[in-house]
């Protein structure tokens, strides 16, 4: 008996439970492995007044309690840093739990532990084996409390799971259930005794974010019969999930569900835009986000693969003797469960469209982890995290997903300060690691989310919380860009001078850096070999002074005033030798590309007197290339804010409404339903290139938010905000909503034979500043209000 545990979760001293792991045969192929039971029976006192199950596991598991799921929790325990951190589910089940015999049981499958994870496709990154922990505190009415869990009783079957991986999906017997397995009473004495290992309790922690979840349901808008027993269903939508099938055939038929984004010219399903790997580890022999029921004949049985996410639009269905009709299958829709705090809507349906598909993007790509795309890496990438969160953060409350994954990267986080690109890394950096992974660490752009992420949900939420905990994390990693600037010189301006010059201690030009990434025209083997062969120094560098600079913002709220001066210092220095490397003595900026100018631009690092100049070279490049855009993933997000406030709102909305390529109304015309991560991504003859589903170029819908719409940040958390729409490109409506800390802002405005009005609501303790498009500029204090000016006035 222990007391005074219950609701939260078990300190490390308090858990009595022991870790259990299935008895296997040994050497089981990676990515085809089973899932397995487990279960174990303990009797139950009298007058119990509460039960908490607390649970997890190294690799994926679905928890129960006398034959009962627990909760509705997904892919359980989540992914995190797991050899620094392994998160603890806490489910309340009073309601299950009887007085006399009871039964726990897991289904328990590789997940991101030893199945095939991440860029590298790689098994085993955290161990070799699969292993659950599980500890029930029961609360009797005495008040006296009582401990069941995993223990050496319990034991392991290979489930009817035969086949269980998060990349490859995966393969059901449904002839080989085993009625009641996790039920009391059950004779489980053909099972294995489970092996007790003492992993320890260190690593153990709770979730800051919520759990992920079956969130949406989507019906087939087609089905085709392509072949005999073989069916093309399209669900209308890209997303990240899995297919619910029902109606399996008689006993033994086999019917196999493979996913993909996109149609090849024959109509058929193609996987081959994401299912190769990018790593020479990945094995591509095993299957890709293919799904296989064998039907053992029972009326009503439903196929639903809960061990593994695909990342999808549509399923070739091979083997199903038909008719195969539309309520058979479902799309089910798997993401973290975020709280929906924003929305935009306008009198375009094209940009409309644009906001549809980056929401769906994002929703694709928080599965317990931001991550790039839900198909062919399904990493965590830093650099793209970066560039969306403040998107993000906009239309979900990712204040929790965020803090979660801060805390994976701060525990990843090298000891000279650098961040991990991936983040969790599975990738253990040992000498299995092909060395030059490791020398891809420390990439500007990307660990620069160690200050970006933390300070854009503090400007989001307005809680310092956040900044005070990544503070060591934050300044580690300006520590490291620092001391890389100072220490190393690209080979080019080496060529150049053999003695550096003193500004270019502050030039940021060693080290590896992915570069801009993927701009126009660029594939993905381009843009590898840009970035290891270019002197990224312009870009490091301004990376460099941004997150100084937000360093500086960030002591100073947590009234660090000595560290503030120190890092206000090194930004200052940061910023002079950006401007005497790369501004020539004409005011030129070099390199001469629209990524750099708009950088320059959105990180103030050009001064004062050569903004418009600047501002109007960025134009004449844009109008060089017929009016498209030149960027590629890391300035793409601040091209239209810049080109706005640089007076040249009309350019911006110019790019917005092109349809050529490169443009995102491309996207929408060639029917994308969620970014794609190539400009291009379909061709002009229909062909799939690269992933559809990576949501950085989607960044550009908070210029729908904050331009068109105009609702903008002046203190943290809305505490002040400005209202400024920016009417253009024949726009004659827009409206959204933010849920801030403080409650709903609303925003509505609309234009009618030039004479436009609008509608704000303010929420108490907030106060706004109404900046109207014919340059009047009014306080509102919280309440409704109702403004009207004139377009020509
Ligand atoms: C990923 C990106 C990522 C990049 C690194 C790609 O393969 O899909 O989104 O940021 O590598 O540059």
């Amino acid at each position: 008996m222990i007391a005074a545990i219950g609701q939260s979760m078990p300190k490390a001293d308090e858990w009595v439970s022991s870790w259990v792991e299935p008895t296997e045969p040994a050497g089981g192929p990676g990515r085809q492995r089973p899932a397995y039971h487990l279960a174990g029976e303990f009797d139950a006192p009298p007058a119990i007044a509460s039960a908490y199950l607390h649970a997890t596991a190294h690799g994926v598991y679905e928890a129960f309690v006398n034959g009962t799921r627990i909760g509705d929790h997904e892919l359980t325990p989540g992914f995190t840093a797991y050899r620094k951190r392994l998160q603890v589910q806490t489910f309340n089940v009073t309601d299950l739990i009887v007085e006399g015999r009871n039964a726990l049981g897991a289904i328990l499958s590789d997940g991101w532990w030893r199945g095939q994870n991440s860029v590298a496709r790689r098994v085993d990154d955290y161990g070799h084996t699969t292993a659950f922990l599980a500890q029930l505190v029961v609360t009797l009415k005495s008040g006296d409390v009582v401990i069941f869990g995993t223990d050496f009783t319990w034991r392991s079957s290979p489930s009817h799971v035969v086949r269980a991986d998060l990349i490859a999906g995966e393969v059901h017997d449904l002839r080989l259930r085993v009625a009641g397995w996790a039920e009391p009473g059950t004779d489980r004495s053909s099972w294995d005794a489970v092996r007790v290992a003492d992993y320890g309790f260190r690593e153990l922690c709770v979730s800051l974010a919520p759990p992920v979840r079956r969130i949406a349901e989507l019906r087939p808008v087609s089905i085709r019969k392509l072949a005999p027993l073989r069916w093309v269903v399209d669900f209308g939508q890209n997303s990240n999930g899995w297919v619910r099938l029902r109606n399996l055939g008689p006993t033994g038929t086999q019917i196999t569900l493979t996913y993909g984004e996109a149609l090849d010219r024959d109509g058929d399903v193609t996987q081959a835009n994401v299912a190769g790997g990018v790593s020479a580890v990945a094995d591509e022999s095993v299957t890709f986000q293919v799904d296989t029921v064998i039907s053992a004949g029972v009326d009503g049985d439903v196929f639903e693969p809960r061990h593994s996410t695909k990342g999808f639009q549509y399923v070739r269905v091979d083997g199903h003797p038909g008719p195969l009709e539309i309520d058979d299958l479902t799309s089910i829709v798997v993401h973290t469960d975020l709280r929906r705090i924003g929305s935009f809507a306008c009198s375009d349906e094209r940009l409309n469209a644009i906001h549809r598909i980056a929401d769906w993007s994002f929703r694709g790509n928080a599965c317990d982890i931001p991550t790039d795309c839900p198909t062919r890496e399904r990493a965590g990438w830093t650099g793209d995290w970066q560039i969306y969160v403040e998107t993000a953060a906009y239309l979900y409350d990712v204040g929790g997903f965020c803090a979660k994954w801060l805390r994976d990267l701060a525990a990843e986080q090298w000891s000279n300060g650098a961040v991990t690109n991936l983040v969790p890394e599975p990738h253990p950096m040992d000498d299995r690691e092909p060395a030059y992974w490791k020398t891809l660490v420390g990439s500007a752009g990307w660990g620069d989310a160690a200050v970006h992420v933390p300070w854009e949900i503090y400007r989001a939420n307005g809680n310092k919380e956040i900044l005070a905990e990544q503070w060591e994390s934050m300044t580690a990693w300006v520590t490291f860009a620092a001391h890389t600037a100072a220490t190393g010189r690209h080979a080019s301006r080496v060529e150049r001078a053999s003695d550096a010059a003193p500004h270019e201690r502050y030039i940021w030009d060693s080290g590896f850096h992915f570069g801009e990434w993927l701009e126009p025209g660029q594939s993905l083997t381009d843009a590898i070999r840009i970035a290891v062969n270019s002197d990224h120094g312009a870009l490091a560098t301004a990376y460099l002074y941004r997150s100084a600079w937000e360093t500086v913002q960030t002591a100073t709220v947590l009234g660090r005033g000595d560290d503030a001066e120190r890092y206000r210092q090194l930004a200052e220095h940061v910023r002079q030798a950006w401007r005497t490397e790369f501004i020539d003595r004409h005011g030129r900026i070099a390199p001469h590309t629209q990524a750099t100018l708009v950088r320059a631009l959105a990180f103030d690092l050009v001064p004062p007197e050569l903004r418009a100049r600047t501002a109007s070279d960025l134009v004449a490049l844009i109008r060089a290339v017929g009016t498209h855009l030149g960027t590629g993933f890391l300035s793409t997000p601040f091209l239209l804010p810049v080109l706005a406030d640089s007076g040249y709102l009309d350019v911006a909305y110019e790019l917005l409404f092109q349809d050529t390529p490169p443009s995102w109304l491309l996207m929408i015309a060639r029917g994308a339903t969620t970014v794609w991560e190539e400009w291009e991504g379909i061709d002009a003859d229909g062909g799939a290139h690269a992933s559809l589903n990576h949501y950085s170029k989607g960044a550009v819908i908070s210029f729908l938010h904050r331009y068109v719409a105009g609702l903008q940040i002046l203190e943290p958390g809305y505490r002040r905000f400005r209202v400024a729409p920016r009417p253009g490109g024949g726009i004659t409506s827009a409206r959204t909503h933010h849920d801030s800390p403080y409650g709903r802002i609303e925003i509505a405005w609309q234009l009618k034979d030039d004479h436009g009005s609008i509608d704000v609501t303010v929420p108490s303790g907030t106060e706004a500043e109404l900046s109207l498009p014919d340059s009047t500029t009014v306080p509102l204090r919280s309440g409704k209000h109702h403004q009207t000016w004139s377009q020509h006035g």
